[in-house]
């Protein structure tokens, strides 16, 4: 996995002839369930998924669009646990041949900037990017609190987020990358994600 280039060197994705093809829920899931070994990277994208469609309903984008955002969100991973040195290549072919909408693949591709070279420029495409890691870093404090995710308070994540030891992998620079590019504080990004991950449903 070390020193490969997972830059896609694509601009384009999907086709706009595709523009509201979407899959169902259960037919996203079985792409999960036949990719994905790791129960802890499926719980993780059925998080970052909620947190998509509840932030498109916030902003009363209507439940096609809802369906969209969720299943960038749910898809986002598909490929990690497998085939980490074509992370985001292979899902990205595999919507491809399936005539996805070039939004959801585009969202997809562009989830994290500094490795696959695509920039954010959707609204779509910024949430996505601005929930993949603060979903998880929100989630590792809750699993080390007795409490969980009850009385988690902004400021509490915001105080591991300064102490690097803690979910050390995850990248202090990309979640203020991705607040600057959304236009969204980290405050109250941090926020929504309290208020909206403990409902997702993770079967
Ligand atoms: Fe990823
Ligand atoms: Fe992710």
């Amino acid at each position: 996995m070390k020193n490969v280039s997972l830059f896609l060197n694509q601009s384009e994705f999907g086709k706009p002839e595709n523009s509201g093809n979407v899959l169902a829920e259960a037919d996203a899931k079985k792409i999960l369930d036949q990719w994905v070994i790791n129960e802890k990277l499926k719980v993780h994208m059925k998080q970052v998924a909620h947190l998509m469609k509840a932030f498109a309903e916030s902003r009363n984008l209507g439940d096609p669009v809802a369906h969209k955002w969720y299943l960038a969100g749910l898809l986002h991973d598909a490929d990690w646990d497998q085939w980490p040195d074509q992370h985001c290549r292979k899902i990205i072919g595999e919507l491809e041949a399936r005539n996805i909408d070039p939004e959801i693949i585009r969202a997809i591709a562009s989830h994290g900037p500094r490795y696959f070279g695509v920039e954010p420029e959707s609204e779509m495409d910024k949430m996505l990017y601005a929930f993949d890691e603060l979903s998880g870093f929100v989630h590792a404090y809750s699993l080390m609190r007795p409490e969980g995710y009850l009385g988690m308070e902004v400021k509490g994540v915001k105080k591991r987020l300064k102490d690097k030891t803690f979910a050390a992998q995850v990248s202090r620079e990309d979640i203020q990358d991705a607040s600057d590019r959304a236009g969204i504080s980290v405050e109250d990004l941090i926020q929504f994600v309290i208020s909206n991950q403990p409902e997702a449903d993770l079967r």
